[in-house]
C-alpha cells in the first residue's frame, strides 16, 4: 500500500461537497439523509434486522467509501432506535482520500438531525495516515474501523464477517478503478451467510462480476412524495 495518502479535495462552491478528484457529489444537500435511508438502510432491511437482534449481539456493516461519514451516522442513529440496548454495531469502512477535519466539520454541520452522532465522531477524528483507525463511540455500543487506503489494498487484509454492505464509491463511470472483480471477490469473502448489499452506483455489479456471488434483485422505487433524488440505480443482492 502506498504510504502517501492524498486528502480529499472538495469543491464547496455549490454549497454541497463535490469531489475535485472524481467530479461527483458526496451527497445531495437537500435529500442526503433520505437517500441514505432509502438506498442503504431500508434496502439492507436494517430496521427490522436491528430490531430482531438478540441481547448482546453484534451487527457488522461494511462500506466502500467512508467520505463524510453520512451513511455511518445514519446507520448509527437507526441502530440506537431499533436494536436492543445491549446489542452493538461494528461498522468497517474504507477510504482512499479521507476528508480533512475542516471539511468533515463543514459537511456534517449540514445535518442538525445527526449532531448527537456527528459531535462524537468529530471529537475523535483527526488527520488520518494510511492504515487502520478505530473509533469507539456511544459508550462502546458503536465502533468504527476505518481502513485508510485503496479498498483493493485494505480489504484483503481484513478478517470479518459482514452482515450488510454499503457500496458507495462514486459512480463506476467516474471511478472505474475501484469497481473491479477483485473488489467483489473481497465482498464475497468477507460476507456472513445471508449478507445483503445495497448500492445506487452500480446496479449490475453482480451480473458483471461473477466473483461477486451475489444474486441481484431490483430494489423497490422510492416512496411517492419522497425527496430522494439519486436512488434509481441500486440493487439489492443476497449472498448465495
Ligand atoms: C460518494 S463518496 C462516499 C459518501 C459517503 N459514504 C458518505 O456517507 O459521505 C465515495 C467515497 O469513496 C472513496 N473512494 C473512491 N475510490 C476508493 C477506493 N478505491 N478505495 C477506498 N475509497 C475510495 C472516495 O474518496 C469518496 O470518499
Amino acid at each position: 500500500m502506498s504510504s502517501a495518502i492524498q486528502t480529499a479535495r472538495l469543491d464547496w462552491s455549490s454549497g454541497e461537497p463535490v469531489s475535485g478528484d472524481y467530479g461527483d457529489v458526496y451527497f445531495s444537500r437537500d435529500s442526503g439523509i433520505d437517500e441514505t435511508r432509502h438506498v442503504f438502510i431500508n434496502n439492507n432491511l436494517l430496521p427490522e434486522r436491528f430490531a430482531a437482534l438478540a441481547e448482546h449481539a453484534v451487527f457488522r456493516i461494511g462500506e466502500t467509501g467512508f467520505g463524510t461519514g453520512l451513511n455511518f451516522l445514519v446507520a448509527w442513529q437507526v441502530f440506537l432506535q431499533y436494536a436492543p440496548a445491549s446489542a452493538r454495531l461494528a461498522f468497517v469502512s474504507t477510504e482512499k482520500h479521507p476528508l480533512s477535519v475542516a471539511d468533515l466539520q463543514q459537511a456534517l454541520a449540514l445535518w442538525p438531525a445527526l449532531q448527537h452522532e456527528a459531535a462524537q465522531l468529530l471529537q475523535q477524528y483527526a488527520a488520518l495516515p494510511p492504515g487502520w483507525h478505530r473509533f469507539v463511540l456511544e459508550g462502546g455500543r458503536i465502533s468504527l474501523t476505518l481502513l485508510v487506503g485503496d479498498a483493493l489494498d485494505t480489504l484483503p487484509q481484513l478478517d470479518a464477517c459482514i452482515d450488510a454492505w454499503f457500496l458507495d464509491g462514486f459512480a463506476p463511470s467516474r471511478n472505474p478503478d475501484m469497481w473491479q472483480p477483485a473488489l467483489f471477490a473481497q465482498l464475497a469473502r468477507l460476507s456472513a451467510p445471508g449478507a445483503t448489499l445495497a448500492t445506487f452506483t452500480h446496479r449490475r455489479c453482480g451480473h458483471e462480476n461473477p466473483a461477486a456471488r451475489f444474486t441481484v434483485e431490483p430494489a423497490p422505487p422510492a416512496a411517492a412524495g419522497s425527496t430522494v433524488k439519486r436512488a434509481a440505480g441500486f440493487s439489492w443482492p443476497h449472498l448465495r
